[in-house]
């Protein structure tokens, strides 16, 4: 009985090696040098790219890129590189220039919970009737769209510009109060676009840089600035 126990593992292992052996063999390529092939086989190299486009494999601080487990929602998490970011074509041709610029619309006027909530949001069509309730349509083809989205009762189904993972927490409330300011983080949207274009990456990097230097820090902290600082780069001040 033992004996045929320790038989039956022995074959075990044997078929485990070979297991191990033929998916190391499997990823070598007859031209590349040997060394390379005990190495070749990383779970990494099965992860795509996330829509940053940045090799996982070089990310030291995680290996699986989580957006990478839910393909589905590839593309649609507007975070990471900005020049690899798609053109967004928005419902209707909306103008910051023209509304946030010449007309000098106050962007909480639109964005009314940037001061109070996590999210700025973006404003309901009821928002743009205030005004264009009384502008004619007559030939002009955006304002008829918008016309017709309000008395429809649908929503503008506008597409997200920034969208951070939903692992991180962000907050606008926060930064609106501690005095930054909307332009710091989205460009000068007033004298720069049409419709918003995102401007900076989200990513850890470019929250931390921000926390480490800001000069609101102190102005709202004195002496216990430091303080606040160490709480700005804790990992979980952004990661609840
Ligand atoms: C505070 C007033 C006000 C609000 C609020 C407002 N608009 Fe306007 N909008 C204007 C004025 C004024 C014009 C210029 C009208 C003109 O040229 O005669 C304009 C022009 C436009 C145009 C350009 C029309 C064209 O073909 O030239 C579009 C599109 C537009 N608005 C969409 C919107 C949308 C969408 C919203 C809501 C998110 C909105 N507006 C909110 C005042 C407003
Ligand atoms: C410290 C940087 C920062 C500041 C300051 C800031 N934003 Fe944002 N904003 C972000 C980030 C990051 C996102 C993406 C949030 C997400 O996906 O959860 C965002 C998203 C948005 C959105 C998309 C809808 C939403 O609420 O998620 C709007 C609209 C917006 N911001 C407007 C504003 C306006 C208006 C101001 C000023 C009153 C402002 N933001 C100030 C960083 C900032
Ligand atoms: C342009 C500068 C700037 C950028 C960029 C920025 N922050 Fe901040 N953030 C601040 C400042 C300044 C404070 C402190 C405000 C205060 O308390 O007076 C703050 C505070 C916070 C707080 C509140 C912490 C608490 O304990 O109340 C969170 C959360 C936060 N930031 C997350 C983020 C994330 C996530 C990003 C990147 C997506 C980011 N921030 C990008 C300047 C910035
Ligand atoms: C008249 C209303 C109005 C005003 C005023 C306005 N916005 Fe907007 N904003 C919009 C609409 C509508 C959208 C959605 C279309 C788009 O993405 O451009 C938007 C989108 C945005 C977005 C991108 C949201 C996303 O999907 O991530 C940001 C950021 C933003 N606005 C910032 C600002 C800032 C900063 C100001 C002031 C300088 C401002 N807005 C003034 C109506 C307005
Ligand atoms: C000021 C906000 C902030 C702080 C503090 C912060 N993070 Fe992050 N972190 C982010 C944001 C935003 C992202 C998502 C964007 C990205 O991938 O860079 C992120 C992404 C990550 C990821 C996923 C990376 C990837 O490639 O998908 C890991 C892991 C992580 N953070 C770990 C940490 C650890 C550990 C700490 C503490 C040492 C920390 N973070 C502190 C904002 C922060």
């Amino acid at each position: 009985m033992r004996s045929q126990i320790l038989a039956a593992l022995s074959i075990m292992a044997l078929i485990a090696t070979g297991l191990t052996l033929g998916l190391v063999g499997g990823e070598s390529h007859a031209d590349e040098p040997a060394a390379e092939e005990s190495s070749s086989f990383d779970i990494r190299d099965l992860i795509p790219a996330g829509p940053s486009g940045h090799d996982p494999s070089k990310d030291a601080l995680f290996p699986l890129q989580p957006y990478a487990l839910i393909p589905a929602l590839e593309g649609q998490v507007a975070y990471g590189e900005v020049e690899s970011a798609p053109d967004l074509e928005q419902p209707i041709a909306y103008s910051h220039k023209l509304h946030a610029g010449e007309l000098q619309i106050a962007c909480e006027y639109c964005h009314s919970g940037a001061r109070r909530s996590i999210h700025a949001g973006v404003p309901e069509t009821g928002t743009c009737m205030n005004c264009h309730k009384v502008i004619p349509t007559k030939d002009r083809p955006e304002l008829q769209k918008l016309v017709e989205y309000h008395s429809s009762g649908k929503p503008i189904p506008w597409k997200k510009v920034h969208d951070l993972p939903d692992f991180v927490y962000f907050s606008h409330k926060r930064h609106v109060r501690g005095g930054v300011k909307c332009q710091e983080c989205h460009g000068e949207i007033q004298d720069e676009m049409t419709v918003a274009k995102r401007v900076n990456t989200l990513q850890m990097g470019w929250c931390l840089d921000c926390h480490r230097d800001h000069p609101k820090v102190d102005e709202n902290y004195g002496a216990s600035a430091e303080l606040r600082r160490a709480e700005l780069k804790d990992c979980l001040t952004c990661h609840k």
